[in-house]
């Protein structure tokens, strides 16, 4: 049995607490956070965009912390699960890796490309497994991309264009702060980074033009260069001022022998399958594989799984591995600082 402490019960915190209840083998047995109301069972306040309403919870059972480190010290705890803000990842995993726990922390790794590396260096110090949730390749669309690279079931890959916008978040303190959250960029298009260095492997520059607000970058398109010359990617992703459509992302992926198109919009309350996956073969074909389900929950089930087996079989994740996601946020950073400049930059 793996014993799992939650550190942060927001959103995020609850949907991996409801993700756990369905995987065998592991257990939920610590939790902390700051709200004395959350650590109580009285999620009610807890608002996200997918998922159930935050309810009353029966928490029973489960040590209960209102500080770091009576909670770290809780021997029973084998991996923490960091939902806590982007901006107290780095402080969090390292000391909880010094304390000798596995870790599974929420995206973006950190705000700073030199805090991802550091969370990176102390896992591998303490010799222990560090999880980053880049939940995204566990989207059945998504996923069946990354089968297609790794089997080459289309041949060689081309390349491809990835796209995440969303309205403008109002509601959302300390958004576009580049110490708190760290904008679009790390927020939102830390994902499509992650996946493209899944796809692609790691780029050797990127260039990006797009806008800014203040420090951060607000909308933005990037062309990334690989040493491969051949492989053409691009992506676009930030805010728009317009709530109409709250929520957009989808892709076009170029094999030899197949394209591979999505994408998905939220238009007002109403999720739009814009264009349902669809693969583009060479015989004029355009045929629409069937995935499995379409709640968003069962993406966070399918991560933790793949988790908690790779800890369990002691393997390194090749999707969920620090490592890849302190690249993605190197990238992201890269991105960022093309945009200020005003010209391509090496990564
Ligand atoms: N993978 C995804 O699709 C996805 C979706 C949403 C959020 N996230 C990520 O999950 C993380 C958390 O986001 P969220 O939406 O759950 O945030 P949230 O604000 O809903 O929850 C954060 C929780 O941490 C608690 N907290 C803050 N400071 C604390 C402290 N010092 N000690 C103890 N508790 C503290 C807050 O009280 C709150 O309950 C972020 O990194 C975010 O980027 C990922």
């Amino acid at each position: 049995m793996i014993k799992i402490g939650i550190a942060g019960l927001g959103f995020m915190g609850m949907i991996h607490y409801l993700a756990y209840q369905r995987l065998r083998g592991v257990k939920v047995v610590a939790m902390w956070e700051l709200d004395p109301k959350r650590l109580a069972g009285d999620w009610r306040s807890i608002k996200g965009n997918f998922g159930p309403p935050g309810e009353m919870m029966d928490l029973s059972g489960i040590a209960r912390y209102e500080s770091m480190k009576d909670f770290l010290a809780d021997e029973k705890v084998d991996m923490v699960d960091v939902c806590l803000p982007p901006s107290l990842h780095a402080k969090v995993t390292v000391a909880a890796l010094k304390a000798g726990k596995h870790v599974f922390c929420e995206k973006p790794i950190a705000l700073k490309a030199s805090d991802g590396a550091r969370m990176v260096r102390a896992a591998s110090a303490a010799r222990k497994k560090l999880f980053i949730g880049h939940v995204l390749p566990f989207f059945p669309e998504f996923d069946f991309a990354y089968e297609a690279v790794t089997s080459k079931r289309y041949g060689r890959l081309l390349g491809g264009h990835f796209k995440r916008v969303i309205s403008d978040p109002q509601w959302l303190q300390g958004f576009y702060d580049p110490e708190r959250v760290g904008g679009p960029m790390l927020d939102l298009h830390v994902h499509d980074a992650h996946f493209i260095r899944l796809l692609c492997g790691m780029p050797t520059g990127v260039s990006t033009v797009g806008r800014l607000r203040g420090e951060v970058a607000e909308y933005f398109n990037s062309q990334f260069r690989f040493r491969d010359p051949r492989l053409s990617v691009t992506a676009t992703s930030g805010t728009i001022g317009q709530q109409g459509r709250g929520f957009l992302h989808g892709y076009e992926i170029h094999f030899e022998r197949a394209t591979l198109a999505f994408e998905f919009a939220m238009v007002g309350d109403e999720p739009r399958t814009l264009m349902p996956l669809t693969v583009f073969d060479r015989q004029g074909g355009a045929t629409e594989p069937k995935l499995a389900g379409g709640d968003p929950v069962d993406c966070f089930v399918a991560e933790l799984k793949h988790a908690l087996a790779c800890l369990k079989n002691k393997k390194k994740s090749k999707i969920l591995d620090g490592s890849l996601a302190r690249d993605a946020l190197k990238i992201c950073q890269q991105q960022t600082k093309s945009l200020v400049a005003g010209r391509p930059v090496k990564i």
